[in-house]
Protein backbone atom coordinates (compact mmCIF):
# COMPACT_ATOMS: atom_id res chain seq x y z
CA UNK A 1 0.00 0.00 0.00
CA UNK A 2 1.39 3.82 -0.99
CA UNK A 3 0.75 6.61 0.50
CA UNK A 4 1.41 10.18 -0.48
CA UNK A 5 4.27 11.77 1.19
CA UNK A 6 3.98 15.14 2.65
CA UNK A 7 4.27 17.98 0.34
CA UNK A 8 7.52 19.01 1.54
CA UNK A 9 9.67 16.12 0.96
CA UNK A 10 7.68 15.76 -2.65
CA UNK A 11 8.97 12.09 -2.88
CA UNK A 12 6.68 9.16 -2.77
CA UNK A 13 7.61 7.20 0.36
CA UNK A 14 6.18 3.36 1.18
CA UNK A 15 4.64 2.06 4.64
CA UNK A 16 6.97 -0.16 4.75
CA UNK A 17 9.74 1.69 4.36
CA UNK A 18 8.68 4.02 7.01
CA UNK A 19 8.32 1.07 9.57
CA UNK A 20 11.77 0.30 8.82
CA UNK A 21 12.95 3.73 9.74
CA UNK A 22 14.46 3.57 13.29
CA UNK A 23 13.36 7.19 14.02
CA UNK A 24 10.23 6.45 12.50
CA UNK A 25 9.42 3.85 14.88
CA UNK A 26 10.79 5.78 17.68
CA UNK A 27 8.55 8.06 17.15
CA UNK A 28 5.58 6.70 16.27
CA UNK A 29 6.55 4.80 19.81
CA UNK A 30 6.54 7.94 22.15
CA UNK A 31 3.36 9.46 20.45
CA UNK A 32 1.71 6.14 21.08
CA UNK A 33 2.95 5.83 24.63
CA UNK A 34 2.12 9.76 25.48
CA UNK A 35 -1.69 9.37 23.71
CA UNK A 36 -2.03 6.51 26.19
CA UNK A 37 -0.43 8.36 29.08
CA UNK A 38 -2.88 11.06 28.06
CA UNK A 39 -5.68 8.66 28.13
CA UNK A 40 -4.79 7.54 31.22
CA UNK A 41 -4.51 10.75 33.32
CA UNK A 42 -7.45 12.66 31.35
CA UNK A 43 -10.01 13.02 33.34
CA UNK A 44 -13.25 14.70 33.18
CA UNK A 45 -14.95 16.44 36.39
CA UNK A 46 -17.54 14.23 37.88
CA UNK A 47 -20.82 14.84 38.44
CA UNK A 48 -23.44 13.02 40.93
CA UNK A 49 -27.44 13.52 40.71
CA UNK A 50 -28.57 12.32 44.46
CA UNK A 51 -32.92 12.59 44.81
CA UNK A 52 -34.21 13.74 47.87
CA UNK A 53 -30.73 15.16 48.61
CA UNK A 54 -32.10 18.22 50.62
CA UNK A 55 -32.13 16.49 54.02
CA UNK A 56 -31.34 13.14 55.59
CA UNK A 57 -29.28 10.55 53.98
CA UNK A 58 -29.68 11.93 50.77
CA UNK A 59 -27.78 15.36 51.95
CA UNK A 60 -25.26 13.01 53.69
CA UNK A 61 -24.47 11.03 50.55
CA UNK A 62 -24.56 14.87 48.33
CA UNK A 63 -21.81 15.93 50.56
CA UNK A 64 -19.87 12.62 51.09
CA UNK A 65 -19.66 12.61 47.29
CA UNK A 66 -18.95 16.19 46.79
CA UNK A 67 -15.82 15.53 49.59
CA UNK A 68 -15.00 12.69 47.29
CA UNK A 69 -14.47 14.87 44.27
CA UNK A 70 -17.83 15.08 42.59
CA UNK A 71 -19.43 17.90 41.81
CA UNK A 72 -23.50 17.77 42.86
CA UNK A 73 -27.30 18.25 41.30
CA UNK A 74 -29.49 17.91 44.68
CA UNK A 75 -33.17 17.85 44.05
CA UNK A 76 -35.71 18.45 46.54
CA UNK A 77 -39.44 18.30 46.66
CA UNK A 78 -40.76 20.17 49.39
CA UNK A 79 -37.21 21.31 51.26
CA UNK A 80 -36.28 24.17 48.67
CA UNK A 81 -34.39 26.24 51.64
CA UNK A 82 -32.70 22.74 53.06
CA UNK A 83 -31.62 22.29 49.28
CA UNK A 84 -30.14 25.83 48.96
CA UNK A 85 -28.17 24.85 52.27
CA UNK A 86 -26.93 21.75 51.10
CA UNK A 87 -25.78 23.72 47.15
CA UNK A 88 -23.94 26.43 50.11
CA UNK A 89 -22.36 23.39 51.75
CA UNK A 90 -21.09 21.80 48.96
CA UNK A 91 -19.85 25.32 47.42
CA UNK A 92 -17.96 25.59 50.57
CA UNK A 93 -16.26 22.48 49.99
CA UNK A 94 -15.32 23.93 46.47
CA UNK A 95 -17.47 21.99 44.52
CA UNK A 96 -19.79 23.27 42.22
CA UNK A 97 -23.69 22.39 42.71
CA UNK A 98 -27.08 23.23 41.51
CA UNK A 99 -30.45 22.60 42.93
CA UNK A 100 -33.83 21.05 41.13
CA UNK A 101 -37.42 20.02 42.13
CA UNK A 102 -38.38 16.47 41.65
CA UNK A 103 -41.11 14.85 42.52
CA UNK A 104 -40.98 10.84 42.53
CA UNK A 105 -44.46 10.39 42.60
CA UNK A 106 -45.33 12.29 39.43
CA UNK A 107 -43.41 10.15 36.22
CA UNK A 108 -45.21 12.62 33.87
CA UNK A 109 -42.81 15.17 34.91
CA UNK A 110 -39.40 13.22 33.86
CA UNK A 111 -39.19 14.44 30.62
CA UNK A 112 -39.27 18.26 31.61
CA UNK A 113 -36.83 17.76 34.71
CA UNK A 114 -33.99 15.80 32.11
CA UNK A 115 -34.71 18.78 29.92
CA UNK A 116 -34.01 21.00 32.86
CA UNK A 117 -31.17 19.06 34.39
CA UNK A 118 -29.52 19.03 30.39
CA UNK A 119 -29.75 22.90 30.73
CA UNK A 120 -27.92 23.07 33.66
CA UNK A 121 -25.43 20.68 32.61
CA UNK A 122 -24.59 22.33 29.90
CA UNK A 123 -24.86 25.75 31.12
CA UNK A 124 -22.91 24.91 34.64
CA UNK A 125 -20.40 22.31 33.49
CA UNK A 126 -20.08 22.73 29.89
CA UNK A 127 -21.03 19.01 29.12
CA UNK A 128 -24.64 17.33 28.77
CA UNK A 129 -24.11 13.93 31.21
CA UNK A 130 -23.85 12.84 34.12
CA UNK A 131 -21.73 10.44 35.66
CA UNK A 132 -23.23 8.88 39.08
CA UNK A 133 -27.11 8.77 40.03
CA UNK A 134 -28.18 7.66 43.93
CA UNK A 135 -32.02 6.82 43.71
CA UNK A 136 -32.14 7.76 47.67
CA UNK A 137 -35.50 9.79 47.79
CA UNK A 138 -38.22 7.77 49.75
CA UNK A 139 -40.25 8.11 52.63
CA UNK A 140 -41.34 5.14 55.20
CA UNK A 141 -45.00 3.17 54.77
CA UNK A 142 -45.62 1.82 57.93
CA UNK A 143 -48.90 -0.19 56.63
CA UNK A 144 -50.12 -2.84 59.50
CA UNK A 145 -52.19 -6.02 58.14
CA UNK A 146 -55.37 -5.02 58.92
CA UNK A 147 -55.03 -1.30 57.75
CA UNK A 148 -53.37 -1.78 54.38
CA UNK A 149 -55.51 -0.40 51.47
CA UNK A 150 -54.90 -0.54 47.96
CA UNK A 151 -54.14 3.34 47.55
CA UNK A 152 -51.24 3.43 50.21
CA UNK A 153 -49.72 0.38 48.34
CA UNK A 154 -50.03 2.40 45.25
CA UNK A 155 -48.66 5.04 46.68
CA UNK A 156 -45.47 3.34 48.33
CA UNK A 157 -44.91 1.35 44.79
CA UNK A 158 -45.54 5.00 43.03
CA UNK A 159 -42.09 6.39 44.92
CA UNK A 160 -40.24 3.61 45.63
CA UNK A 161 -40.48 1.50 42.44
CA UNK A 162 -42.54 2.95 39.49
CA UNK A 163 -40.76 6.68 40.29
CA UNK A 164 -37.25 5.41 40.11
CA UNK A 165 -37.43 2.69 37.31
CA UNK A 166 -39.12 5.88 35.53
CA UNK A 167 -36.63 8.06 36.57
CA UNK A 168 -33.55 5.62 35.90
CA UNK A 169 -34.73 5.11 32.24
CA UNK A 170 -35.28 9.06 31.42
CA UNK A 171 -31.99 9.76 32.90
CA UNK A 172 -29.91 6.09 31.48
CA UNK A 173 -29.08 7.94 27.66
CA UNK A 174 -27.61 11.38 29.74
CA UNK A 175 -25.38 8.57 31.86
CA UNK A 176 -21.71 8.61 30.56
CA UNK A 177 -19.79 5.71 30.02
CA UNK A 178 -18.01 3.87 33.03
CA UNK A 179 -20.73 5.39 35.27
CA UNK A 180 -22.28 4.25 38.74
CA UNK A 181 -26.04 4.22 39.42
CA UNK A 182 -27.08 3.46 43.23
CA UNK A 183 -30.62 2.54 44.19
CA UNK A 184 -31.54 2.69 47.64
CA UNK A 185 -33.13 -0.66 49.27
CA UNK A 186 -33.24 -1.44 52.99
CA UNK A 187 -31.93 -3.77 55.79
CA UNK A 188 -35.90 -4.71 55.79
CA UNK A 189 -35.41 -6.34 52.57
CA UNK A 190 -33.23 -9.38 54.02
CA UNK A 191 -34.56 -9.59 57.87
CA UNK A 192 -37.92 -9.08 58.81
CA UNK A 193 -38.40 -5.90 61.17
CA UNK A 194 -41.28 -4.85 62.63
CA UNK A 195 -44.74 -5.42 62.24
CA UNK A 196 -46.16 -2.55 59.34
CA UNK A 197 -43.12 -2.26 57.01
CA UNK A 198 -44.04 -5.46 54.52
CA UNK A 199 -45.55 -3.11 51.67
CA UNK A 200 -42.29 -0.82 52.41
CA UNK A 201 -40.40 -3.64 52.25
CA UNK A 202 -41.30 -5.67 49.70
CA UNK A 203 -40.99 -1.93 47.35
CA UNK A 204 -37.29 -2.07 48.78
CA UNK A 205 -36.99 -5.92 47.62
CA UNK A 206 -38.74 -5.25 44.24
CA UNK A 207 -35.65 -2.55 43.77
CA UNK A 208 -33.48 -5.09 44.70
CA UNK A 209 -34.51 -7.64 42.29
CA UNK A 210 -34.55 -4.64 39.33
CA UNK A 211 -30.73 -3.58 40.41
CA UNK A 212 -29.63 -7.23 39.51
CA UNK A 213 -31.70 -7.17 35.67
CA UNK A 214 -30.11 -3.35 34.89
CA UNK A 215 -26.59 -4.21 36.03
CA UNK A 216 -26.71 -6.90 33.21
CA UNK A 217 -28.32 -4.24 30.94
CA UNK A 218 -25.63 -1.26 31.44
CA UNK A 219 -22.66 -3.81 31.70
CA UNK A 220 -22.24 -2.89 27.80
CA UNK A 221 -21.75 0.73 28.67
CA UNK A 222 -19.16 0.04 31.69
CA UNK A 223 -21.95 1.67 34.37
CA UNK A 224 -22.50 -0.39 37.47
CA UNK A 225 -25.75 -0.68 39.19
CA UNK A 226 -26.15 -1.69 43.27
CA UNK A 227 -28.28 -1.45 45.31
CA UNK A 228 -27.11 0.33 49.41
CA UNK A 229 -29.37 -1.15 51.86
CA UNK A 230 -29.27 0.99 55.50
CA UNK A 231 -29.99 -0.60 58.28
CA UNK A 232 -31.89 1.62 61.03
CA UNK A 233 -30.73 5.48 60.49
CA UNK A 234 -31.09 8.75 62.70
CA UNK A 235 -33.15 10.67 59.74
CA UNK A 236 -36.41 12.46 59.61
CA UNK A 237 -37.59 9.00 58.74
CA UNK A 238 -40.84 7.60 60.14
CA UNK A 239 -41.45 10.59 62.52
CA UNK A 240 -37.83 10.66 63.34
CA UNK A 241 -37.99 8.35 65.93
CA UNK A 242 -34.53 6.54 65.15
CA UNK A 243 -33.43 9.51 65.95
CA UNK A 244 -35.37 11.24 68.66
CA UNK A 245 -36.83 8.23 70.55
CA UNK A 246 -34.03 6.85 72.83
CA UNK A 247 -36.00 3.86 73.81
CA UNK A 248 -36.47 2.71 70.22
CA UNK A 249 -32.25 3.55 69.62
CA UNK A 250 -31.75 1.47 72.41
CA UNK A 251 -33.99 -1.17 71.58
CA UNK A 252 -32.20 -1.16 68.55
CA UNK A 253 -29.05 -0.97 69.40
CA UNK A 254 -28.96 -4.33 71.10
CA UNK A 255 -29.66 -5.44 67.51
CA UNK A 256 -26.46 -4.18 65.60
CA UNK A 257 -23.25 -5.79 66.07
CA UNK A 258 -21.51 -2.37 66.11
CA UNK A 259 -23.78 -1.68 69.14
CA UNK A 260 -25.70 1.77 68.08
CA UNK A 261 -28.25 3.15 65.39
CA UNK A 262 -26.08 4.72 62.14
CA UNK A 263 -25.78 8.31 61.42
CA UNK A 264 -26.93 9.55 57.63
CA UNK A 265 -23.07 10.03 57.18
CA UNK A 266 -22.24 6.54 57.80
CA UNK A 267 -24.84 5.51 54.66
CA UNK A 268 -22.87 9.02 52.75
CA UNK A 269 -19.65 7.61 53.42
CA UNK A 270 -20.66 4.11 52.33
CA UNK A 271 -22.31 5.54 48.66
CA UNK A 272 -19.00 7.69 48.30
CA UNK A 273 -17.10 4.35 48.69
CA UNK A 274 -19.36 2.61 46.00
CA UNK A 275 -19.47 5.40 43.62
CA UNK A 276 -15.41 5.71 43.52
CA UNK A 277 -13.91 4.79 40.37
CA UNK A 278 -12.30 1.93 41.76
CA UNK A 279 -15.02 -0.24 42.09
CA UNK A 280 -15.84 -0.85 38.35
CA UNK A 281 -15.65 -4.96 39.09
CA UNK A 282 -18.77 -4.32 41.26
CA UNK A 283 -21.74 -4.56 39.98
CA UNK A 284 -25.53 -6.27 40.32
CA UNK A 285 -24.55 -6.13 43.86
CA UNK A 286 -26.59 -5.36 46.93
CA UNK A 287 -24.40 -3.28 50.03
CA UNK A 288 -25.51 -2.98 53.03
CA UNK A 289 -24.48 -0.74 55.40
CA UNK A 290 -26.22 -1.09 58.49
CA UNK A 291 -23.07 -1.57 61.00
CA UNK A 292 -24.44 -5.66 61.40
CA UNK A 293 -27.87 -5.37 62.06
CA UNK A 294 -29.73 -8.63 62.68
CA UNK A 295 -26.38 -10.81 61.50
N1 LIG B 1 -33.54 6.22 57.77
C1 LIG B 1 -33.57 4.89 57.72
O1 LIG B 1 -33.53 4.20 58.75
C2 LIG B 1 -33.60 4.18 56.39
C3 LIG B 1 -33.31 2.80 56.38
C4 LIG B 1 -33.32 2.13 55.16
C5 LIG B 1 -33.60 2.80 54.01
N2 LIG B 1 -33.89 4.14 54.04
C6 LIG B 1 -34.17 4.81 52.77
O2 LIG B 1 -33.23 5.87 52.60
C7 LIG B 1 -33.81 6.88 51.78
C8 LIG B 1 -33.68 8.23 52.46
O3 LIG B 1 -34.36 8.17 53.69
P1 LIG B 1 -34.07 9.21 54.87
O4 LIG B 1 -33.95 8.41 56.12
O5 LIG B 1 -33.00 10.15 54.51
O6 LIG B 1 -35.48 9.96 54.91
P2 LIG B 1 -35.83 11.51 55.15
O7 LIG B 1 -34.87 12.13 56.11
O8 LIG B 1 -37.27 11.51 55.50
O9 LIG B 1 -35.59 12.19 53.71
C9 LIG B 1 -36.39 11.82 52.64
C10 LIG B 1 -35.94 12.56 51.40
O10 LIG B 1 -36.67 12.02 50.30
C11 LIG B 1 -37.37 13.08 49.65
N3 LIG B 1 -38.65 12.58 49.16
C12 LIG B 1 -39.61 11.92 49.84
N4 LIG B 1 -40.65 11.63 49.03
C13 LIG B 1 -40.33 12.12 47.81
C14 LIG B 1 -40.97 12.14 46.55
N5 LIG B 1 -42.21 11.64 46.36
N6 LIG B 1 -40.34 12.72 45.51
C15 LIG B 1 -39.11 13.25 45.65
N7 LIG B 1 -38.45 13.29 46.81
C16 LIG B 1 -39.06 12.72 47.88
C17 LIG B 1 -37.54 14.17 50.69
O11 LIG B 1 -37.69 15.43 50.02
P3 LIG B 1 -38.49 16.69 50.71
O12 LIG B 1 -37.87 16.92 52.06
O13 LIG B 1 -38.22 17.82 49.78
O14 LIG B 1 -39.92 16.32 50.79
C18 LIG B 1 -36.22 14.05 51.43
O15 LIG B 1 -35.21 14.71 50.75
C19 LIG B 1 -35.25 6.44 51.51
O16 LIG B 1 -35.33 5.79 50.28
C20 LIG B 1 -35.52 5.45 52.64
O17 LIG B 1 -36.54 4.55 52.29
C21 LIG B 1 -33.89 4.86 55.20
Amino acid sequence: MTHRGSAAGGAEETTEGRINDPWFSVAFLAAAFSARVSLMTEKHQRIALVTGSNRGIGRSEALALAQSGADIIVTYRTGEREAASVVDAISALGRRAVALHLDLSDPGSFDAFVTRMRSELTGTWGRDTIDIVVNNAGAAVWSPLGSIDAQAVRDALDVHVVGVVMLTQALAPHIAESGRIINTSSGLARFVGENGYSVYAAAKGAIEVWTRYLAQELAPRRITVNAIAPGATGTDFGGGMLRDDENVRSMLAGAIAMGHVGLPDDIGAAVAAVASENMGWVTGQRIEASGGMRL
